[in-house]
């Protein structure tokens, strides 16, 4: 029987991607269905290419102009925040594949895993957040977690040469984004387009500021922890910029396993659809003979603050990480939108934590509150700095 898919986020950087694959994949591989925020155009082609049986869009003010341009498709569109939810859960899904932004996946991805699915998730997010909550929600429904970042793809493969118990450390690899060998005074004149200009990997706007602030790389620290139950403390960033050492496992007795590849999502959204087989795809092969020197470095902790706050976060637990993550994604949004500097993105988190007294042992809806807080924070904080500056 065919695998059926879901994927929300079907029209963006993973979302379209996933698409391609699939498409490659043949038989055996069925699109049930697709979701989107308002891309709606661009959601009505890929419905009429891959003839989903429904169609998503969480932005309620879209569904009309959606229903117009497919209202002749033999399909369903769910309209709405809950529509994501809807699609997660149907019987008819067998992996949903998560490749939307930010913190807005998350009752998506808890339902899935509530219903006992496999999650392709590249949505990392959510994982952040909640990613206790989700562990166990996994755990109790017998579903599954395939990671589509690509370093946690390779320490997911990496991890198939020993038991848990053997592992000593992960070794997270990191571009350094485009500013790896800036310094802090550099940073302080960072434009918003030479933060959206990744040197590497082609990705949506959040995750290539994100990659810009190596907040990606502090998120990914705390998505580590959780992926792969191990802590915070046994989880390492090493500077790779040629970006095809995805990431390393090393183990007890001093092997280290890594997982290379050219730096192409579509590799690691493959294995997360054929896990446990490998398929041929459309995945570049790596030729090392063409890729050259391979480097290494550590990380400058101090000029990317991000990553060490990473690991306060990840030890202090509870609501830390909710706050963590909204505090950036706020903060990200105003910077998109012209209205904050770049290095003000950190100072915000910052602030953030700072003001935040963290609660362990809580539940979703307490997370929601810490996410909600910290967003209201940045909103406020950044409304004030634009009065000041307009009065002086
Ligand atoms: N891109 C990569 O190479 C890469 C690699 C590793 C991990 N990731 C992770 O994968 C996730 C997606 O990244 P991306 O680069 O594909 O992002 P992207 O290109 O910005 O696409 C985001 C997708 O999410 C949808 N979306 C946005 N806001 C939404 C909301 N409030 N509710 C529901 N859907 C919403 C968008 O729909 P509209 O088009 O309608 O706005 C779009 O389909 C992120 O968590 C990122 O960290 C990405």
């Amino acid at each position: 029987m065919a695998k059926r898919i879901a994927i929300l986020g079907s029209t963006g950087s993973i979302g379209k991607n996933a698409l391609r694959v699939i498409e490659a994949l043949g038989a055996g591989y069925e699109v049930v269905a697709i979701s989107a925020h308002t891309s709606v155009e661009l959601l009505a082609e890929q419905a009429r290419r891959h003839r989903p049986k429904y169609v998503g869009v969480t932005s309620a003010d879209y569904v009309e102009a959606l229903a117009e341009l497919i209202g002749d498709l033999d399909l369903e569109i769910l309209g709405g925040s809950r529509s994501m939810v809807q699609i997660a859960e149907l019987d008819e899904v067998d992996i949903v594949v998560t490749a939307v932004v930010g913190a807005a996946g998350l009752p998506a991805i808890l339902g899935a895993a509530c219903k006992g699915k496999r999650l392709a998730i590249a949505n990392k997010e959510p994982l952040v957040i909640a990613g206790e909550l989700l562990v166990r929600e996994i755990k109790r429904s017998g579903g599954m977690v395939l990671p589509v970042d690509s370093e946690h793809s390779a320490i997911f493969q990496a991890m198939q040469a020993g038991s848990p118990e053997e592992v000593n450390k992960i070794v997270l690899t990191a571009s350094g984004g485009p500013f790896r060998q800036a310094t802090a005074e550099d940073i302080r004149n960072v434009t918003l387009e030479q933060a959206l200009a990744h040197p590497v990997w082609e990705m949506g706007p959040k995750i290539t500021v994100d990659s810009a602030t190596m907040m990606n790389k502090a998120l990914e620290i705390i998505e580590a922890r959780w992926l792969f139950d191990i802590p915070v403390e046994k989880i390492e960033v090493l500077i790779h910029p040629e970006s095809i050492v995805h990431s390393l496992v090393e183990f007890i007795d001093g092997s280290v396993v890594a997982q290379l590849g050219t730096p192409d999502m579509c590799l690691p959204i493959q294995y997360a659809l054929t896990y446990p087989h490998r398929v041929a795809g459309i995945a570049k092969h790596l030729r090392l003979e063409e890729t050259g020197a391979l480097t290494f470095e550590k990380p400058d902790m101090e000029t990317f603050g991000a990553l060490s706050l990473a690991y306060e976060v990840a030890r202090a637990g509870g609501t830390a990480a909710a706050v963590f993550n909204a505090a950036n994604e706020a903060a990200v949004q105003q910077f998109l939108a012209g209205t904050i500097k770049f290095v003000n993105i950190l100072e915000l988190v910052e602030h953030c934590l700072d003001r935040h007294e963290v609660r362990t042992g809580v539940s979703l809806e307490e997370l929601l509150e810490a996410d909600a807080w910290a967003r209201a924070e940045v909103s406020e904080l950044a409304r004030g700095a634009r009065r000041a500056a307009s009065k002086s």
